[in-house]
């Protein structure tokens, strides 16, 4: 199975199933000298983790993880990361009713026809418990972004058609302050009742998220094929069960006019920004020191309660059924994975952009 490496230089390979042993991650190019901190790692996999409240899947891990090799006396070591989470609350005979179907928008089918053998417990790979490694590898690179200045938020904006006003001030510390991680008490009062709702159908129902990187640096991306929007967009659509992503003034740029749409200079004591920032903080695939902004879009899942037409191994009719665990909606359990995704992407580039003049790379031997 090729494609399990994610980076240039800050580079993560992620490894393990949904019902194997566990799941880990090998992070390559992590800087020495970085005094690790777990607890915050251990944190951030438990805005991810299954049964963390009453609209997520039940599945219930704790998400306590070893860290294998790459640190020495607390610190980074420049050698390989290598992190392990062993999986503890497998119910794999949950899955027996479609050993041998597929269900219906999930992987089972391509996976089948492409590798000729299918994990059908809890979907195997395919399964979003993948991304506790990305949760981690993005919480290594946090802890060095932070200390450049670089901060990342993401928060659910949308769940079906509620949709957080985008006229309101968003304060960052408020996003945990809820199950749902809405910003805004009242919407997000709206989202958990209507996720309440789809649930207690047996069904599902997609939702948003909006990020927001602060602190960013001019000059981070590339021009041509590694334009960072991207490397961003390639990020956050490696991300299981998402449908779309936009940047900036994203598909609203569709209906604009250049004269409303260009985001004007102004020189504000010296530090150049733009009055408005439909750019999204890229322009040519590069940062241009304003905040970079986006919205991931995510699908109702697969998995539902009701019958559903299918077809088995051997392409015979058949009806499928919900059993087991699921998420009735992603999008809590996904805020993590976009913001973490999102630092694996900054600090890659940001690495990368290093070796840009040789000025600085001469400079200081
Ligand atoms: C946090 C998270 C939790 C998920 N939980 C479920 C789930 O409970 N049931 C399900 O059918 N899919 C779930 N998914 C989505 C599947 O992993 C995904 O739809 C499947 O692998 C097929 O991939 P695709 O939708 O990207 O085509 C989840 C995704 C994420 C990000």
């Amino acid at each position: 199975m090729a494609g399990n490496t994610f980076g240039t230089l800050y580079r993560i390979t992620t490894f393990g199933e949904s019902h194997g042993k566990g799941i880990g991650i090998v992070i390559d190019g992590c800087p020495s000298g970085l005094e690790l901190d777990e607890a915050y790692i251990f944190s951030e996999l438990q805005r991810r983790k299954p049964g963390q409240s009453k609209i997520v899947t039940q599945r219930h891990e704790n998400e306590e993880f070893e860290v294998l090799s790459g640190v020495f006396e607390g610190k980074t070591t420049g050698a390989p990361l290598a992190i392990f989470i062993r999986n503890q609350d497998q119910r794999s005979k949950d899955y027996s009713h479609i050993m041998d179907k597929y269900r219906p928008s999930h992987a089972d089918y391509t996976y089948s026809k492409k590798y000729g053998i299918r994990d059908y417990r809890g979907g195997g790979r395919s399964s979003a418990r993948e991304t506790a490694a990305r949760v981690i590898g993005g919480a290594v690179a946090m802890q060095i972004l932070l200390k450049m200045g670089i901060d990342i938020n993401a928060y659910v904006n949308q769940v079906g058609n509620i949709k957080l006003d985008s006229n309101i001030k968003i304060d960052y510390t408020k996003i945990d302050d809820n199950i749902i991680r809405c910003p805004h008490s009242e919407t997000a009062s709206q989202m958990i009742d209507l996720i309440t709702k789809i649930k207690k159908q047996g069904d599902t129902i997609g939702g948003a998220i909006h990020c927001n990187i602060s602190g960013m640096p001019v000059g981070v991306g590339a021009p041509v094929f590694d334009k960072l929007h991207a490397e961003l967009g390639k990020a956050m659509l490696s991300i299981n069960a998402v449908k779309g992503f936009e940047f900036g003034s994203g598909f609203d740029a569709v209906t604009m006019k250049g004269s409303a749409h260009n985001d004007a200079f102004e020189n504000k004591d010296g530090k150049i920004t733009t009055k408005t920032n439909f750019s999204g903080g890229i322009q040519g695939g590069i940062s241009n020191g304003m905040d970079i902004t986006f919205n991931v879009a995510f699908k109702p899942v697969a998995t539902i309660i009701p019958a559903q037409d299918s077809i088995d191994k051997d392409g015979n009719d058949t009806i499928v059924t919900g059993k087991g665990r699921h998420d009735p909606c992603v999008v809590p359990r996904a805020v993590p994975i976009v913001e973490s995704m999102a630092a694996i992407v900054i600090l890659d580039h940001i690495l990368i952009d290093r070796s840009t003049r040789l000025v600085d790379l001469v400079s200081g031997l």
